[in-house]
């Protein structure tokens, strides 16, 4: 049974697919704006040491339980204990539907400006006009939405299609561009006069900026940009070959992710303070000042539209992994057609991202003070996601312990040599911190 529902072919292959997975829209767009929201250097601190220690321990906890359970992740819970710990697999199923809702929405933004790149914004070159173009186009009751429909149809087209070697390939390709122009930028934005301000401000920390509602946000964003807590490292789990091991893997994923984070604040923030931008104007933060640093660049408009679609590509195989949660539950469990699981749920995440797109201006609609993009992301990022790492740490340090140590121990039998402190985090550390963060926050 378990040969049919096809494997990774290869160790990397496997780390690829995750990482394209884990590097997404979250390194790109989210961390660098949450860090210049919440105060740079403090929070690229409280964020590594959270991905460094509870992060990459839930991450090696999913990947055991989906290998062990080599299924979506309601099946795997199921198969591996049943009972109420089934809720946190549809936790997962929904959760995927929640985020990817208002992903699609940033990853259309993401394709509008490769097109609008491309076109060249004419008689743009103040800084402070791109904001404004920025918030006209966000704003516009069609546009935005249009290009969220394109990203969803173009996420659809590929999870429909299957465990598909075409975006691997295309992974393992893309990814190393991306790797390279992020790495171009910045060096260009670091050189950029008064850029300094913003390497003190993401390198030299005031602990005064440590609040609550900080951590709170760097253990979402940890949680997010490794995609952990709704089942995407347990679905791709599911797919792995017994002889790969699995905490070199974890390693692996969570410090590529981590690399492009950091690299994308070095991008994005000495540019924020060299233009004199606020670094905690919020999602808008890298649609703005990157075009304004391409305007400045030779070639800019060439590397601007290579990077956006990049980036685009980057937010996709992101997707994918998150529609493919929700299409894996409905093949394994419901027996629908991958096609018709594909189509189905992609129109109704489709639907559920209309309102975060108009939430940017055509729509003024506030619930619980925020408007709903901001909601959606909230109750995702920092309600959500915590939840569920909470309840998979709980469930591998304590109800299925022996079977997932036995699962992350290597052929020869022997645990990994940080299997002891890892087994901490799971029943002690991951549960208690975080839910101190969850309800200090609320
Ligand atoms: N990690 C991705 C990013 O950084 C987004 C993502 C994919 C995700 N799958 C997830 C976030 C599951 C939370 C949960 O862009």
């Amino acid at each position: 049974m378990a040969g049919s529902r096809g494997r990774f072919a290869s160790r990397l292959g496997f780390i690829l697919a995750a990482a394209g997975s884990a590097v997404g829209l979250g390194n790109v767009w989210k961390f660098p704006y949450l860090a210049g929201a919440h105060g740079g250097a403090v929070f690229l601190i409280v964020y590594l040491g959270f991905v460094f220690t509870i992060g990459i321990s839930v991450m090696l906890a999913e990947f055991a339980i989906g290998r062990a359970g080599e299924k979506n992740p309601v099946g795997a819970f199921k198969h591996l204990k049943g009972g109420a710990w089934t809720g946190v697999g549809y936790l997962g199923v929904v959760g995927s539907c929640v985020i990817l809702s208002f992903y699609s929405v940033v990853g259309g933004w993401t394709i509008a400006y490769a097109v609008k790149t491309a076109a060249g914004m004419p008689g743009l070159t103040d800084a402070k006009a791109f904001g404004g173009a920025f918030a006209a186009f966000v704003a516009d009751p069609l546009q935005p939405v249009l290009y969220h429909l394109a990203f969803m149809a173009m996420t659809i087209a590929i999870v429909a299609r299957g465990i598909e070697r075409g975006i691997e390939r295309a992974c393992r390709l893309l990814m190393p561009l991306l790797f390279v122009i992020v790495v171009v930028l910045c060096a260009r934005s670091l050189t950029l006069p008064g850029a300094m301000a913003g390497i003190k401000f993401f390198l030299n920390p005031d602990f005064s900026k440590l609040t609550g509602a900080m951590v709170t946000a760097a253990l979402g964003q940890a949680f997010f940009s490794l995609s952990l807590g709704m089942g995407s490292m347990i679905t791709l789990g599911s797919y792995l070959s017994r002889q790969t091991h699995l905490a070199g893997s974890a390693l692996w994923v969570t410090s590529l992710d981590t690399l492009i984070a950091i690299l994308a604040g070095f991008m994005i923030l000495p540019a924020v303070f060299a233009f004199g931008f606020d670094p905690g104007a919020g999602p808008g933060l890298s649609f703005i000042t990157l075009p304004a640093v391409f305007a400045k660049m030779p070639w800019g408009a060439g590397f601007g539209t290579l990077f956006f679609v990049l980036l685009a590509v980057a937010a996709l195989t992101s997707a994918f992994s998150l529609l493919e949660v929700v299409v894996a539950f409905l093949v394994d469990e419901k027996g629908w057609t991958r096609a018709k699981a594909a189509y189905g749920a992609g129109a109704a995440i489709f639907l559920l991202g209309v309102p975060s797109s108009l939430s940017f201006g055509a729509w003024e609609l506030k619930l619980f003070g925020k408007g709903f993009f901001e909601l959606m992301d909230y109750a995702a990022s920092n309600v959500m996601l915590p939840l569920g790492g909470v309840l998979i740490a709980l469930f591998v340090g304590w109800v299925v312990s022996p079977r997932i140590m036995a699962e992350t121990a290597g052929e020869d039998g022997r645990s990994f040599s940080l299997a002891p402190a890892w087994r901490v985090i799971c029943r002690y550390v991951a549960p208690l911190a975080i839910a101190w963060v969850l309800i200090s926050g609320l």
